[in-house]
């Protein structure tokens, strides 16, 4: 009970922040169907996790969470996962718009590009949305969108070392990685290496541990997917910066 007040409370100071957007009235709707699933998914982004979340990144520019998610969830969307279909995955590409190309000696994961269509993805966006509201709370960052795919990278691939921000008008500026792979063992590879931003110093190794959430800024931290020797899935999402100008829609992808 004491969560659910937080969270409305929470809520308030969404909307003294200021602008009536359309999400903060979205929110409360999106919280009836989250509670279906899990209610403990209300105690999950209290005001103390934004606090901490924000502090975090202020101060290091990264942090790992290793039990970000309530379970109800990171077992739904494993679930949605694993029934993805081969003709639901595509080979990843590198670049946007006309610049998107397949090139798979920097990667060869396969992704699929998630929407509010199917339900476990749509709570996931909410609590993402929520993760929105709270930063740009915090820290003014202006964070406008979520964009996110799922990844699986069969036995072999990997993402060679490279930045999420997108050459051009850089507009991703908060990264985020959530893993759905259970009993992962240290022979099973495939970590993440996380690098400072002169790319040589190793900050991080994060193994794709179920449920682990790695958050960081986009333009920081160069970083890597280490090959692994089974699948392994994760969701990789983007907080953007609205970069729309006179009319022209700045590409998301
Ligand atoms: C990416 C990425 C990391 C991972 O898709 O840009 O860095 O561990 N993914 O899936
Ligand atoms: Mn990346």
């Amino acid at each position: 009970m004491t969560g659910i007040f937080n969270k409305y409370l929470c809520l308030v100071f969404v909307k003294l922040g200021g602008i009536f957007e359309l999400s903060t009235f979205v929110v409360p709707l999106a919280y009836n169907r989250l509670l279906t699933l899990n209610t403990d998914l209300v105690e999950q982004l209290s005001c103390a996790h934004l606090d901490m979340i924000a502090d975090r990144l202020s101060t290091d520019g990264y942090l790992l969470l290793p039990n970000a998610l309530p379970k109800s969830l990171l077992s739904a969307l494993q679930q949605r996962v694993q029934s993805l279909a081969p003709e639901n995955w595509r080979s990843a590409g590198v670049g946007r718009a006309q610049q998107y190309q397949v090139n798979q000696q920097i990667r060869s994961d396969k992704i699929h590009w998630i929407n509010a269509t199917n339900e476990a993805e749509a709570i996931f966006l909410s609590l993402m949305d929520q993760l929105r509201q709270g930063l740009n709370q915090r820290l003014y960052m202006g964070l406008f969108d979520y964009e996110s795919h799922f990844s699986i990278y069969q036995s072999g691939d990997f993402y060679q070392k490279h930045i999420d921000a997108l050459k051009g008008r850089s507009n991703r500026v908060l990264s985020t990685v959530l893993y759905l792979n259970t009993d992962w063992q240290a022979a099973d590879a495939g970590e993440l290496l996380l690098y400072a931003q002169d790319g040589e110093q190793i900050l991080a190794k994060v193994a794709p541990n179920y449920g682990t959430l790695l958050i960081f800024l986009s333009e920081q931290f160069p970083h890597q997917v280490l090959a692994a020797n089974r699948d392994r899935y994760s969701i990789a999402g983007w907080f953007r910066v609205n970069n729309n100008r006179s009319g022209i829609v700045d590409p998301t992808r």
